[in-house]
């Protein structure tokens, strides 16, 4: 069973008013993340609704500049907090926002963990914002009308766990 459709399942009253639950990446999957994603020096990567931080700490460990983007204060303090433990707090952005705020125009890879119906309210903007070549991560949940141009399948805990890579300028051409 892929986690998508548990996700996909819960309605919305129990998803809050962010519509988006807190759902953790699996540590285990973050080094195919990372793999995926190739941050590094001089790279700008965003996690849209970053959580505890946890994937973009490992981002600014690889030496990219890490933006760390949540609508939820104590979700943004605990990352702060865990940058700060990691010794990465000064590579890291953090801004306490919704992501359909914040300009993406400087990004060079961009990680989502959300939902369908909310990556697919993002794509308009990640169209009209983000350069060519800029890439894209996504776990368990497509953006809907793109074209991956990677996808890989991970089972961890008994789940199979889906990420898909996106390239601006090839998968929305
Ligand atoms: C499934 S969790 C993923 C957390 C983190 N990216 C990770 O992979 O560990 C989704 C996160 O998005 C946040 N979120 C939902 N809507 C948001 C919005 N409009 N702007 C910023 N963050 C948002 C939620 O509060 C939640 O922390």
């Amino acid at each position: 069973m892929q986690i998508g459709f548990l996700f996909r399942e819960l309605p919305l009253s129990v998803l809050g008013a962010h519509n988006v639950p807190w759902v953790p990446t699996r540590r285990q999957l973050i080094e195919h993340v990372m793999r995926l994603a190739k941050p590094g020096p001089g790279k700008v990567f965003y996690d849209l609704g970053c959580g505890d931080g946890r994937v973009v700490i490992e981002a600014a460990k690889r030496g990219s500049i890490g933006v760390c983007v949540e609508l939820r204060r104590e979700l943004i303090e605990q990352a702060m907090e865990n940058a700060r433990k990691e010794k990465v707090y000064d590579k890291i952005r953090f801004i306490n926002d919704s992501f359909f705020n914040i300009d993406l125009g400087d990004a060079d890879i961009v990680y989502m963990y959300l939902l369908t119906r909310v990556n697919a309210q993002l794509r308009p903007k990640l169209e009209r914002e983000l350069r060519l070549g800029t890439r894209v991560v996504t776990l368990d949940f497509e953006v809907p009308g793109w074209r991956p141009v990677q996808v890989e399948r991970h089972v961890v805990a008994g789940m199979t766990r889906v990420l898909y890579l996106y390239v601006k300028g090839v998968s929305d051409a």
